[in-house]
C-alpha cells in the first residue's frame, strides 16, 4: 500500500531524513518507532506533503505522491493527528467534526471502495465519550478527549490510511490503554495505520509490524515480538530499560 524509497527531507541546511525506506501493508497497523529527535515527525510531515522531501520517491496505493500538494494527498486518501493533536478549541465537539467531515471526498470506486465509511455516526459509535460531549468546546475536554477528537476528525474524512504521531504523548496510563483500543477496533474495521511512536511498549501491543528509525533512517524492521525479545535494539534505539522490565505482550501472549 505504502513505499517508501530513499527519502531525504531537510529543514533548510538541516538534513534530517537521510535515506528512510520503508514500507507498510494494506489493513495493518504499521509502527515507526526511535527516540526523540530521529526524524518520526518529519516523516508523518513529508508522507503528507507538507514538508516534501528533496529526493526518494513515496508510492501510495501505486501513485507516487512525493511531490504532490498535501491537499491532493489528503484527497487520495491520507489523514494525518499531528503530535500534540491541533483541534480547534473555541469550537464545539460536533463543530470541530463538522468542519473536517467538509474534506473533498474521493469518487467512489477503486481500491479503498470496500473500506469501511466513516459517517459521523459510526464515529461517534466508536467514541461513546464524544457522544456525549459533542456540544463542549474543544478546550474543556481532557487530553485524552482531545485525543479521541483529533483521530475522530482524521476518521470522518475516510482516510485509507490513518496517520498517528505519538498519539500517546502525555497521556495517562489508563488513556493511554483507550487508544491503543481505538488503533485496535479500526484496524479490525479494515483501516490501515502508521503509527508514529516513542513508547514502544505500547507500540508493540498494537503493532503488526515495526520500523525502527535512527538518525533519520530505518535500521531495524521486525514483528513486534521478535522486536521485544531483541535487547540490544529496545536498550540503545528504544529506550526501554534493560531486562527486568515486565514484557507488555506477556498478557496477549
Ligand atoms: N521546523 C524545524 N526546523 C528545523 N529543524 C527541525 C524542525 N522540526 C524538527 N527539526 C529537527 O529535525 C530533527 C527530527 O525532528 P522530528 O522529526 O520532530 O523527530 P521526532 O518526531 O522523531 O522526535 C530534530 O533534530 C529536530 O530538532
Ligand atoms: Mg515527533
Amino acid at each position: 500500500m505504502l513505499t517508501v524509497t530513499d527519502l531525504h527531507t531537510y529543514y533548510g541546511e538541516s538534513h534530517v531524513l537521510q535515506g528512510l525506506s520503508l514500507t507498510a501493508a494494506d489493513g495493518t497497523v504499521t509502527a515507526v518507532l526511535g527516540r526523540n529527535g530521529v526524524g518520526k515527525t518529519t516523516l508523518c510531515r513529508s508522507l503528507l506533503g507538507l514538508t516534501p522531501a528533496r529526493a526518494g520517491r513515496i508510492v501510495f496505493h501505486g501513485t507516487d505522491i512525493t511531490r504532490l500538494p498535501p491537499y491532493r494527498i489528503h484527497e487520495l486518501g491520507i489523514s494525518l493527528v499531528p503530535q500534540g493533536r491541533r483541534i480547534f478549541p473555541s469550537l464545539t465537539v460536533r463543530e470541530n467534526l463538522a468542519i473536517a467531515a467538509r474534506a473533498p471526498k474521493r469518487p467512489a470506486g477503486g481500491a479503498g471502495a470496500s473500506r469501511a465509511v466513516w459517517d459521523l455516526q459510526r464515529v461517534l459509535s466508536i467514541f461513546p465519550r464524544l457522544a456525549e460531549r459533542g456540544g463542549h468546546r474543544g478546550n474543556e475536554l481532557s487530553g485524552g478527549e482531545q485525543q479521541m477528537l483529533a483521530i475522530a476528525r482524521a476518521l470522518v474524512a475516510e482516510p485509507r490510511l490513518l496517520v498517528l504521531d505519538e498519539p500517546t504523548e502525555g497521556l495517562a496510563p489508563v488513556l493511554v490503554a483507550e487508544v491503543a483500543g481505538v488503533i485496535r477496533r479500526l484496524r479490525e474495521e479494515g483501516t490501515s495505520i502508521l503509527l508514529a511512536e516513542q513508547n514502544a511498549a505500547f507500540a508493540v501491543k498494537v503493532a503488526d509490524y515495526a520500523h525502527v528509525m535512527s538518525k533519520g533512517r530505518v535500521v531495524h524492521s521486525t514483528d513486534p515480538v521478535a522486536l521485544w525479545n531483541n535487547e540490544e535494539v529496545k536498550t540503545q534505539l528504544l529506550g526501554v530499560p534493560p531486562s527486568g522490565a515486565a514484557s507488555p505482550l506477556r498478557r496477549e501472549l
